[in-house]
């Protein structure tokens, strides 16, 4: 078990901000895990990062069991949490328990996260029941673009903000340890993040949440699709492996990689 736990995160309500992190690999997760980062998503974003799909729909429980497990492999401290992707958990509650257990007992996951609200409850419920920590995700939920329209902010009319609390309310009644609130107004954040005593992680969601969440490739600029607003690039390692791979591509049209240093 590593340092950070489900009910350690939820704990942390009001003691300490959280920063958290998706990783889908062994070595960024070490790195990860090292800056000291609390939490760690195997977001199912990893369907656009690493696999190249338009967007996280298509994504397979047996390509997130593949990134879960290297993740794992590499995290101490941190709690990973495995995303359920789309169509494996939405069917009925036994579905949504095989799939989850699925990533804690082969992947290694300390927690799963689904995406939807106070609907989902009856799933939280018994996922709970079943020793399976749940971290909530409401907002913007990517897995449901086709029926919201594409990539909006949420919660901007009075009708959808009071729903989105409620949601929050509801599942926090129903035991997620943590939510993630994606792509609402800082106002909406601020009231919903005071409202219940779970502990809000924040992805366009304003500064007043308890923890902030950014997928891995937009924080390093590797990622080359379109960047949200709410996206803060601390690096742009992009442009400095494509400078990479052009000296190395130069160095050895010119014979002068390997050197006599890198021969035996
Ligand atoms: O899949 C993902 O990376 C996510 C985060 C954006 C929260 O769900």
């Amino acid at each position: 078990m590593t340092t950070w736990t489900a009910s350690r995160i939820k704990a942390a309500k009001g003691k300490q901000k959280l920063a958290c992190l998706t990783a889908y690999d062994f070595s960024t997760a070490s790195l990860v895990d090292e800056a000291g980062i609390e939490l760690i998503l195997v977001g199912d974003s990893l369907g656009m990062t690493m696999l190249g799909y338009p967007n996280t729909i298509p994504v397979t429980v047996e390509e997130m069991l593949h990134h879960t497990k290297a993740v794992a492999r590499g995290v101490r401290n941190a709690l990973v949490v495995a995303d359920l992707p789309f169509l494996s958990y939405e069917v009925s509650v036994d579905q949504a328990i095989a799939t989850a257990g699925r990533f804690i007992k082969e992947g290694g996951a300390g927690a799963v996260k689904i995406e939807g609200g106070a609907f989902r409850a009856p799933v939280v419920r018994a996922l709970l029941e079943n020793g399976i920590p749940v971290l909530g995700h409401i907002g913007l939920t990517p897995q449901s673009i086709h029926k919201t329209g594409g990539y909006r902010v949420q919660g901007k009319g009075a009708a959808d903000a009071r729903r989105l609390l409620r949601d929050a309310k509801e599942l926090e009644k129903a035991g997620v340890f943590a939510l993630v609130m994606e792509c609402v107004p800082a106002a909406l954040g601020g009231r919903i993040t005071r409202s219940v005593k779970i502990p809000t992680i924040g992805i366009g969601a304003g500064p007043a949440c308890d923890g902030q969440i950014l997928v891995v490739h937009d924080l390093l600029g590797l990622y080359s699709g379109v960047s949200p607003r709410f996206v803060k690039q601390y690096a742009n390692l992009g442009a400095a492996m494509g400078k990479a791979f052009a000296a190395y591509r130069g160095e050895v049209e010119q014979g002068k990689f390997p050197s006599a240093e890198h021969s035996y």
